[in-house]
């Protein structure tokens, strides 16, 4: 037997790939209960649960999301609506609901409030609850997208969602009913395990390697400027005026995460 065959959960890892087009049955709550507790069973850095979960069910707030996420549709067309947020308010809330700071001073011992660290530690514990639902849903038929822009236009977020300081949006998932046939899924290549997989030590590539690790991929070009692979990725990607929104968004974020009191 094939390795990639060996069980269930590697033949589903395998075989999920993004779902974008839902049919508008609405997910029953046991569905819904099954993936918000699959996110709770998650790795959790020291069991603290480092995240929170909105259940986005406003549809006009579904509605806006699709403009403040780089006018998305499928967003406010996907029946469950997910937003995975890092987050240490709650913790810091219980640490002077418990009168932290106040004991700290009294043993002479410095009280930390959440700086990036705590920031990077959230985000980690956010997305690895995010995964095991994506996993969870494609389990029982339910297809799932990530958002990653909800990254961007964070002061809209925040009032949106009623956030506080310490508290990012890390990452959005729709959930639905898959439109399309699942015999007609197309799933995406990836770069050859050599450029992605290092023992014991990073590497980096130079031209030649580069154009092995592409070689598998579409060779299409969508950006009008573009003379190859590596301007159109980063004319589309990495420098287009979404990730210059990203870009800002997150600078503010964490300026104000860090920012004393
Ligand atoms: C962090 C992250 C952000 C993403 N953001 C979006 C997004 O905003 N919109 C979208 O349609 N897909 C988004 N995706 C889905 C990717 O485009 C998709 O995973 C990728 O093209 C590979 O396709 P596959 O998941 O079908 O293998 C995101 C995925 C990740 C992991």
């Amino acid at each position: 037997m094939n390795v990639r065959d060996l069980n269930d959960v590697i033949k589903i890892i395998n075989n999920r790939c993004t779902v974008r087009a839902y049919e508008p049955t609405p997910l029953s709550q046991e569905e819904i209960e099954i993936i918000i507790h699959s996110a709770m069973r998650a790795p959790t850095a020291g069991n603290m649960m480092f995240y929170s979960i909105i259940e986005v069910k406003d549809q006009e707030k579904k509605e806006k999301l699709v403009k403040t996420c780089d006018n998305q549709p499928h967003i406010a067309k996907a029946p469950l609506v997910l937003i995975f947020l890092a987050d240490m308010q709650r913790w810091y809330d219980y640490y002077v609901a418990s009168s932290v700071p106040e004991r700290c001073a009294s043993i002479n011992q410095m009280y930390r409030t959440p700086d990036e660290s705590d920031l990077l530690l959230a985000c980690c514990d956010a997305l690895i609850a995010a995964q095991n639902t994506v996993i969870t849903a494609e389990s029982i038929g339910i297809g799932s997208c990530y958002i990653g822009d909800i990254i961007e236009n964070i002061e809209t977020h925040r009032e949106m969602f009623n956030l506080p300081k310490w508290v990012f949006p890390i990452t959005m998932l729709c959930y639905g009913y898959p439109k399309q046939d699942p015999s007609k899924r197309i799933i995406k290549s990836r770069f050859p395990k050599k450029f992605i997989h290092f023992i014991d030590t990073y590497k980096r590539f130079n031209k030649e390697e580069f154009s092995e690790m592409f070689q598998i991929f579409e060779k299409e070009l969508y950006v009008e400027n573009a003379e190859n692979l590596g301007q159109d990725y980063y004319l589309r990607k990495t420098g287009s005026a979404f990730a210059q929104e990203m870009s800002r968004s997150v600078k503010v974020a964490i300026q104000d995460w860090i920012k004393k009191e």
